[in-house]
């Protein structure tokens, strides 16, 4: 038993170092190689989030200080004027009772905090010189800098399909109230039994190496979208394959959602929609299909707006890592920027498998043989992830999944 365990947890830790490099809370490790070392040389600048330039802030209706840094400087989003396209997000409060934007909008703290006009997604016509001048000067994943021009406006310029404008179509939901579940992959799920509430839902949005077969009865079986950076998909596919994740799921309806983190995700669905092997960067010579299916086109795959990453962190996930020397290190998970997104676009969320108060009780994933001990990376706040899914669930503007 011994080598499979030392190989798991080698694989487990690879999976959290090529992104994050140094674990806390239960492990402690770090690890040379020519990648990790220009990830930290990446990611270890001293710029903090950049958030806003100076003098251009932009309160958008919100008066509470919450969103102020240590500083005190204001830190907000402000808003592209550049798009004339239309929203993607929906412009009328829906007909469901009890709505995501209702309850949002009647609570004192979240009421401050949403912005259901904030662009989710990002497409061809946003490739334009404001934008390229204004996101050249945030890091990834808030921004483009560091990114060559050409491989970031070749790969906008395929996201020119109606497809890449909105998450889902609404006219195809006559009832006009789209319900949706995101479903995270924690060991609160082993044994809850909860597949068939999941796949009662309009939509499923599953991310990482979410294992669905043998484990239909607790999680479902429906995808709408997989969510994810090229990093973590691949991740999933090293450390979670000897539970069975061997392959990313597909399916004919089932939609990409790209987490923009990274050259390399800009590189990998560029060569996704073309159908064509990842002619440069670290994934170099990989072929899409082999992920995404052979079906390859642009209605497939959806890229979240790097403005809408910078939103939902300076406004949701603000964590106090953003004050340390490892600021630029930190983003939401994948994980928080799903729930997150569904929150801004559907009627109505519920989140299974997400941090709960009582995270102890369960193990890391819903299918470890054993039980281990919920990871946690540096480049995530999980604690403060916690809080907010606690806070939304006391709002009623979602439904936590708790046992
Ligand atoms: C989208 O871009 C592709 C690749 O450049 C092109 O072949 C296609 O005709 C474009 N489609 C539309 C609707 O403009
Ligand atoms: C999953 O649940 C089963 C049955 O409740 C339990 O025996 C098993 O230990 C659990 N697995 C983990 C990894 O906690």
């Amino acid at each position: 038993m011994g080598s499979p365990h030392w190989k798991r947890l080698c694989l487990l830790l690879l999976a959290g170092l090529t992104s994050s490099l140094l674990l806390y809370g239960h492990y402690y490790a770090t690890m040379e190689s020519p990648t990790s070392q220009r990830i930290i040389a990446n990611l270890l600048q001293p710029e903090p989030l950049v958030l806003d330039p100076p003098g251009t802030s932009h309160r958008a209706g919100s008066r509470s200080g919450t969103f102020e840094g240590s500083s005190g400087s204001v830190k907000s989003f402000k808003p592209s004027t550049e798009l004339k396209e239309p929203k993607p997000t929906r412009k009328q409060p829906s007909p469901c009772l009890h709505s995501v934007m209702a309850r949002a909008k009647a609570d004192p703290k979240f009421g401050k905090m949403f912005r259901f006009d904030i662009p989710v997604l990002m497409w061809d016509q946003h490739f334009t010189p404001e934008t390229w001048d204004r996101l050249k000067t945030r890091h990834v994943p808030y921004g483009w800098q560091g990114l060559p021009y050409t491989v970031v406006g070749s790969t906008l310029r395929q996201l020119n399909t109606s497809a890449n404008r909105h998450l889902f179509d609404r006219e195809t939901f006559p009832g006009g109230c789209v319900r949706c579940a995101v479903v995270g992959n924690g060991g609160i799920l082993n044994g809850s039994r909860q597949g068939k509430a999941i796949d009662e839902h309009d939509l499923v949005f599953r991310i990482n190496g979410a294992i669905i077969k043998g484990f239909e009865e607790d999680v479902g079986t429906k995808i709408s979208f997989y969510g994810f950076t090229v990093n973590t998909m691949k991740n999933s596919l090293i450390a979670y394959g000897e539970y069975g994740f061997t392959q990313i799921p597909q399916g004919k309806d089932l939609r990409y959602i790209f987490i923009p983190s990274d050259f390399r995700d800009y590189v990998m669905l560029k060569s996704a929609i073309q159908g064509s092997p990842v002619p440069e960067g670290s994934d170099k010579g990989d072929k899409p299909q082999k992920y995404f299916g052979p079906e390859a086109s642009a209605e497939k795959f959806k890229l979240l707006h790097p403005d809408f990453l910078q939103y939902l962190t300076a406004r949701f996930l603000r964590s106090e890592l953003l004050n340390t020397q490892y600021s630029s290190l930190y983003m939401p998970s994948t994980g928080a920027l799903m729930l997150l997104t569904a929150l801004h676009t559907c009627d109505q969320v519920s989140a299974y498998g997400f941090i709960t108060s009582n995270y102890e009780q369960f193990s890391d994933h819903y299918y470890e043989l054993e039980k281990k001990p919920l990871m946690f990376y540096a480049n995530h706040d999980m604690m403060l992830e916690a809080e907010l899914w606690r806070g939304l669930h006391r709002a009623g503007i979602m439904t936590l999944y708790q046992r």
